[in-house]
């Protein structure tokens, strides 16, 4: 059947039968391979992508049931240049796999940090980000650049 997506500000009708999942029709109908799928059962964050603004894990969500915009890592490429960074500077992936998953996450927990106080920022950021897992790097330096981010949001990239 076809079904109507809004993908990064774009309509799109797709193909999506049953339980086809979002993260397929993202990768192999729009070419938005951005998109990683690793365990493909909702375990291990690799593919997550903004619904509605929300982190959701697109291997688990039946495309036809999706009625809230999308977007993908490719979206947030701009908003998400300091974020990555950091990630660059501080060694924050090695892989790379886990990588979009992670950059999507974390503009998420920016976004809620944004309002939050500095008390608890790194034990907040790391259980937020907990569930994207990391086979590479031990999640210090993720951690690490995201709460510099939180706190030195207009820093220009590529500092200390
Ligand atoms: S690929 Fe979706 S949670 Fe692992
Ligand atoms: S950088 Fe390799 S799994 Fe995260």
């Amino acid at each position: 059947m076809t079904h109507r997506l809004e993908v990064n500000g774009a309509p799109f009708d797709v193909r999506a039968s049953g339980l086809e999942p979002l993260s397929r029709v993202l990768r192999e109908q729009l070419g938005l391979t951005g998109t990683k799928v690793a365990c493909g059962r909702g375990e291990c964050g690799a593919c997550t992508v903004l619904v509605g603004g929300r982190p959701r894990l697109s291997c688990t969500v039946p495309a036809v049931l999706v009625r809230e915009p999308v977007r993908t890592v490719e979206d947030l490429a701009d908003e998400t240049a300091q974020l990555r960074a950091e990630f660059a500077d501080r060694g924050a992936f090695q892989c790379g796999f886990c990588t979009p998953g992670q950059v999507v996450t974390a503009w998420a927990v920016l976004r809620d940090e944004a309002d939050r106080p500095a008390d608890g920022r790194r034990e907040r950021v790391a259980h937020a980000m907990s569930g994207v897992l990391c086979r590479c790097t031990g999640y210090q330096a993720i951690t690490a650049a995201i709460c510099h981010v939180a706190e030195t949001p207009d820093e220009p990239t590529g500092s200390p």
